[in-house]
């Protein structure tokens, strides 16, 4: 049996249990039912948030504060939503709420010193709807400020992860497969470079090295719970995640989900010691699965998730019959007591990605809220924006194909980054 260092005890493992109702519990008879009580309000309020694991209802307050990190609001939010013009609403709505040094990075491109854009995935099966939100938010960062992405497919990583199981051949038709997925999106193809783990690493090997020289082995492991029965491979892993951020020497900006910022924290230890910018970014929250607002979309649970090769007929069947609705048991209940939107997926989706229009997305709500608008209509909005928008997302990655080799290899970046000498970084 091998570890996963997922087990361990993690010093950024938000394991967060509130026991604020253990008096009444207390009251109980039998020792071994008031036990089972304790246990059952402890496993209600838990949630955990690594790089390898999201499960619980998420507190992101709570998060902010256990991560260090800072809350996207007031002047900043303002600034960044200004930039965006009109696809600010993910910072205005918060689905993008924590940065880094985010300030910073619009100080510099102001000063007319400029940034980078970096992000990433994990090739581990087909992307969902979850992982694509911060691509696109990525793009538009580009279309705005005109500046180079970095886009690292870790085939490495998920091969590594043993708990995956993957074959490195899977792992190699995973990654040709997403990055057709991340190609559709509509990056500048001369100021953006795809970096597959297993192809460009070597080429990078020595300012690696100067990376993994730096990270010494009590830090990673208590920032990722490494074990004794943790693989060498996966303990080495952190250095090739933290390599795009040190790319150019101007401030690298890292659009993800929250799970990922410990590379950062690490990357934010070294970087300056190495000659480079520490990374700012900026996190999102996770989009919930469609069967309810615990935890996050799973590749290995296909309803709760829409998967962007999904076609019409399953996007359909999957909304209506798994997505999880915030409304009463019968159409009477519902049009005398209203909907909960702030429970119902479909809301939720339409509020997190699907409905850029403020104005539009508010009368939803206030409709549902009121018991006008019911589960079904719901769904048929839901339905129409998602099929729509795979419809155009498809359109795209047909097109996409003739574009990948520019991204790896042929484009204005991708060739600059291969003739670059690392030794020299
Ligand atoms: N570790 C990430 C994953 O499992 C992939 C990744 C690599 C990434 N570099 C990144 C994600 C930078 C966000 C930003 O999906």
């Amino acid at each position: 049996m091998v570890a996963h260092p997922r087990n361990a005890e993690l010093r950024n493992r938000i394991t967060i249990v509130r026991i604020v109702r253990l008096s009444l519990v207390v009251v109980g008879q039998e020792p071994e039912i008031r036990a089972y009580q304790v246990r059952m309000e402890m496993v209600e309020k838990k949630f955990v948030v690594t790089p390898w694991e999201v499960s619980g209802i998420v507190d992101y307050e709570r998060l902010i504060r256990e991560f260090g990190t800072q809350p996207i609001s007031g002047g900043l939010a303002k600034r960044l939503e200004s930039s965006l013009g009109d696809t600010a609403y993910l910072v205005r709505r918060e689905i993008f709420f924590s940065h880094r040094d985010l300030n910073l990075v619009l100080d510099d491109y102001e000063k007319g010193k400029g940034f980078f854009l970096y992000t990433g995935r994990g090739p581990s099966g087909p992307m969902h709807i979850g992982h694509i939100l911060q691509f696109y938010f990525t793009k538009w960062l580009q279309d705005k400020f005109h500046v180079n992405v970095y886009i690292q497919m870790t085939d490495d990583e998920k091969f590594l992860e043993e708990k995956r199981n993957l074959s490195y051949e899977e792992t190699q038709k995973w990654a040709a497969d997403n990055i057709l997925e991340v190609a559709a999106v509509g990056f500048d193809p001369d100021k953006t470079f795809i970096l597959q783990d297993t192809e460009f690493v070597g080429h990078a090997y020595p300012l690696i090295l100067k990376i993994a020289r730096r990270v010494n082995y009590s830090t990673a492991k208590s920032v990722f719970g490494f074990t004794g029965e943790t693989n060498i491979g996966f303990s080495f892993y952190p250095a090739i995640q933290i390599l795009p951020s040190l790319f150019e020497k101007k401030r690298c900006l890292i659009p993800s989900a929250i799970d990922q910022d410990p590379y950062w924290r690490i990357q934010r230890d070294i970087a300056e010691s190495l000659g480079y910018h520490k990374a700012a970014a900026v996190h999102s929250k996770f989009m919930p699965p469609l069967t309810g607002m615990q935890d996050k979309m799973s590749s290995s649970k296909p309803e709760t998730a829409i998967y962007l090769n999904d076609d019409e007929k399953t996007v359909r069947n999957k909304i209506y019959r798994h997505a999880f609705s915030g409304g009463q048991s019968s159409i009477e209940e519902h049009r005398k007591l209203g909907g909960n939107p702030d429970v119902d997926v479909p809301f939720q989706w339409l509020y997190m990605f699907f409905e850029p229009d403020d104005k539009r997305i508010e009368e939803i709500r206030a409709e549902y809220r009121s018991g006008r608008m019911l589960t079904g209509q719901m769904k048929d909005v839901l339905v129409e924006k998602v099929t729509g928008f795979l419809r155009e997302h498809r359109e795209r990655r047909e097109k996409a194909r003739d574009h990948v080799h520019l991204y790896k290899k042929d484009g204005a970046l991708a060739r600059e980054m291969w003739k670059h000498d690392f030794a020299k970084s």
